[in-house]
């Protein structure tokens, strides 16, 4: 493949695309959102840009590169942090060994470029000024501008794009005007036992089936208690108790053993027990008050306009007069 081209007279040097091979296992109905979101149904229809939207190592990234196979497009992943600058999403200066300056391309500018699919890896993570210089490219304009090179950038009639999303705290508040281009946000969610026991089986093909049936037992129940416990978490787990009972031929460790300690160290000792967890997490979150009705929010229990005001002390119920 060529790796430079010539825009307005400014060369441009290309990003090389992702070639991670990425199978998709199970939850047939969001790879088929994600493909939808990606078709044109008429010359003047365009494409969508969803949000993919879910915690961390539920499969995401996974989606998106599985996704590009089944089109048979070329991935390119941009992986968006909080001080990635708008020329990093675009196109950069390098200074070459002749002292003159290279404009290198970025992945997104390449997936541009090439008619390829571009996946904004942890968007959340960007800040306000790097997604404004992406506003035309979401919208129906489809161009950027490289202030850097001094060039617009049109976008390939096939340039797809995506961007994941993580729900976690350590995250910048995009705007509204942002989200709004962003659209669908396609929700992905744990993967019921067996389709996660095929990925693990996909991912870690030489593990016996009883250490992974303990870890989809596990992960299973960290699903039913809301616990943010993922498939990379058990993916991590098997792969560190495995290289463990390896290790161990000498003096021998149980599964069990090279397991816990690997659950432990992993995810940390609190996830031995996942019912004593979840119970701290609800607490934590004020899981055990009782909801709010509408009369909260405008009257203190105390006041006896307060629907549920109660000024008789010794609280019998049996004087209510009609
Ligand atoms: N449905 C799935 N099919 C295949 N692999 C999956 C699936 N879901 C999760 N995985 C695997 O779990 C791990 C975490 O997935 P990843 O896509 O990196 O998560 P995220 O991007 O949400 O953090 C990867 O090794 C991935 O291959
Ligand atoms: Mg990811």
């Amino acid at each position: 493949m060529a790796n430079h081209v010539e825009i307005d007279g400014v060369s441009l040097h290309l990003a090389t695309p992702d070639s991670t091979d990425g199978q998709w296992i199970g939850q047939d109905e969001v790879l088929k959102q994600l493909l939808a979101c990606w078709l044109v149904v008429d010359k003047h229809d365009l494409p969508l840009t969803p949000r993919l939207v879910g915690p961390p190592g539920i499969g995401k990234t996974s989606l998106a590169i599985s996704a590009a196979q089944k089109r048979e497009q070329e991935l390119y992943i941009y992986q968006c942090t909080s001080d990635t600058r708008p020329e990093d999403l675009l196109v950069t200066p390098v200074l070459s060994e002749k002292g003159t300056i290279k404009y290198h391309a970025s992945p997104l500018v390449t997936a541009m470029i090439r008619g390829g699919i571009c996946l904004l890896d942890e968007g959340n993570r960007m800040n306000e000024k790097s997604w404004a210089s992406l506003a035309p490219l979401l919208d129906h304009r489809r161009y950027v501008e490289s202030i850097v090179a001094g060039i617009a950038i049109h976008a390939h009639p096939d340039f797809r794009c995506s961007v994941t999303m993580n729900v976690d705290e350590s995250t910048f508040e995009i705007p509204d005007y942002i989200l709004s281009r962003l659209q669908p946000s396609l929700t992905l969610n744990h993967p019921n036992r067996d389709d996660e026991l095929a990925i693990l089986q996909y991912h870690l093909p030489f593990a016996e089936e009883d250490i992974l049936n303990l870890t989809v037992e596990f992960l299973q129940e960290a699903h039913d208690l809301k616990l943010d416990f993922s498939t990379r978490d058990g993916i991590n787990i098997l792969r560190y108790s495995l290289k463990r009972l390896m290790q161990s031929k000498d003096h021998p460790l149980s599964m069990d053993e090279a397991w816990k300690e690997a659950l432990k160290n992993c995810l940390g000792d609190e996830a031995v027990d996942l019912q004593s967890l979840a119970e701290k997490k609800n607490q934590t979150l004020g899981g055990d008050t009782v909801p709010m009705g509408l009369g909260d929010f405008f009257f203190s229990p105390e006041d006896p306009l307060h629907p549920d005001f109660d000024d008789d002390e010794d609280d019998d119920d049996d004087d209510i007069e009609f």
